[in-house]
């Protein structure tokens, strides 16, 4: 007879679960037999003590297979699927779905929404007009066959242990372990069905991982339990120390995913979703090297091939956008305040974190699950690390529907730069690739 009390004891003592036991303690996670406080002992108890690379996959198959998985051998072709361990201003989703989808490649995309100061994909696609993101499932495979892309909110029955794991992580400390991490995020792309998975594990203070270290380890667990279950994985590591793009906030991040569609766009914007893609074609099986798929998705967005896959994509979910605009049809926000920088220099910092919570406080993001998103507010940012700032010099626009956001989202702008005499060196995007 297993006992919850006796697996904790376990891990709290630093032994390693067996299969069996994670299975016992997963099956309960779903079903509601063990209560939230024995969940968080065991889950503290692993924040200590970690888990093994067998532990960890088992803990990932084991939350995957807890509710529904799903099934997509109806879809023709080699299904892929992307992942971004959660950023500020990351909009590669919305540019590398269409773009592989523009190669012939179908994605099936099940994608969440956001907590805290990071974004989330399924709140960036509800702010054009009309989108949908709830589908019957088998909606969703004719689509993805006949459109190549499609993109829905994660069921309600998908990894239900996760969700409950989570929730409880969430509250008691416990988000920021390497295995629980690592098991959460692959349960949820293994219940997601993709054979080919590309994981965007980002690095800096925006990010899970601050370091690049933590996120090497977080990787290389990641790619293991893929390969484990039987996919292709690979896995990029990108800088996340400042948002990516100028643009933070749902309507905001659509428009600038758009304007690289169209073939404009800022550049790190553009190398990270053109890594992404080439090697998602990769793993697609469209290409064996990833240079020539890099190559092939350059030539789809200067040809205008993937903004039309975007389009198509969108008006196939009811939404409706206005490419001829600057604002492309979406709502923006009633007041747009410019913030000033105080000193003149160089900006040597823009802290991703500090921006994604000034974000939040806008209301572009959520502090707990239920909270409503104000989809046109946000953050455009007029200057970027590296760039000189001349005294009384706009850095930044303030996007707000209310005025009593504004005061804390300035303090928090302000927070995010630091401007010194000295310019900074660069520093990579792409740090590390593990496969
Ligand atoms: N994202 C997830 O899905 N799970 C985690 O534990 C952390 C980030």
């Amino acid at each position: 007879m297993i006992s919850v009390q006796d697996l904790i004891r376990k891990k709290r003592n630093g032994r390693v679960l067996n299969r069996e036991e994670i299975e016992y303690l997963v099956r309960g996670i779903s079903s509601g037999e063990i209560p939230d406080y024995q969940i968080s002992a065991w889950a503290m108890a692993v924040f200590f003590q970690g888990m093994d690379e067998r532990e960890t996959r088992d803990l990932a198959v084991a939350m995957a297979n807890s509710g529904d998985v799903a099934d997509l051998s109806s879809v023709q072709g080699v299904t892929v699927d992307k992942h971004s361990t959660g950023g500020v201003g990351d909009k590669t989703t919305l540019v590398v779905i269409p773009l592989v989808a523009a190669a012939g490649i179908p994605v099936a995309k099940m994608s969440g929404r956001g907590l805290g100061h990071t974004g989330g994909t399924i709140d960036k696609f509800e702010s054009i007009p009309g989108m949908k993101v709830e589908k019957e499932f088998t909606d969703f495979i004719d689509q993805v066959n006949s459109v190549k892309a499609a993109v829905i909110s994660q069921t309600g029955n998908l990894v239900p242990a996760d969700k409950r794991l989570y929730a409880i992580r969430d509250v008691t400390a416990t988000v920021d372990s390497i295995p629980l991490i690592a098991s959460s995020i692959m349960s949820k792309k293994l219940a997601s069905g993709a054979e080919g998975i590309v994981l965007d594990v980002k690095v800096g203070s925006g990010a899970f991982m601050k370091s690049r270290e933590q996120a090497l380890q977080l990787a290389e667990i990641m790619v293991a339990i893929g390969k484990g279950a039987g996919r292709q994985v690979v896995a990029v590591l990108t800088d996340m120390s400042q948002p990516l793009g100028f643009k933070i906030g749902n309507s905001l991040e659509v428009i600038e995913a758009i304007d690289l569609l169209a073939g404009g766009g800022p550049a790190d914007l553009l190398e990270i979703s053109l890594e992404l893609a080439a090697r998602m074609m990769v793993l697609g099986e469209k290409f064996d090297q990833v240079e020539e798929a890099r190559d092939y998705a350059a030539e789809l967005l200067n040809s205008g091939k993937a903004l039309d896959k975007f389009t198509e994509m969108i008006t196939a979910q009811g939404g409706s956008l206005q490419l001829n605009r600057a604002d492309r049809g979406l709502r923006m926000a009633a007041i747009q305040q410019p913030v000033q920088s105080e000193i003149s220099g160089y900006v040597n910092r823009l802290d991703a974190y500090e921006v994604g919570h000034a974000a939040m406080s806008l209301g572009a993001g959520r502090e707990q699950v239920n909270d409503k998103i104000d989809h046109a507010a946000g953050i455009e940012l007029l200057k970027k690390r590296g760039d000189y700032v001349q005294a009384g010099e706009k850095i930044a626009v303030i996007h707000a529907s209310q005025e009593k956001h504004l005061g804390n989202a300035e303090a928090g702008i302000k927070a995010a730069y630091e401007i010194g005499p000295a310019k900074p060196e660069s520093t990579p995007l792409i740090l590390d690739i593990v496969t």
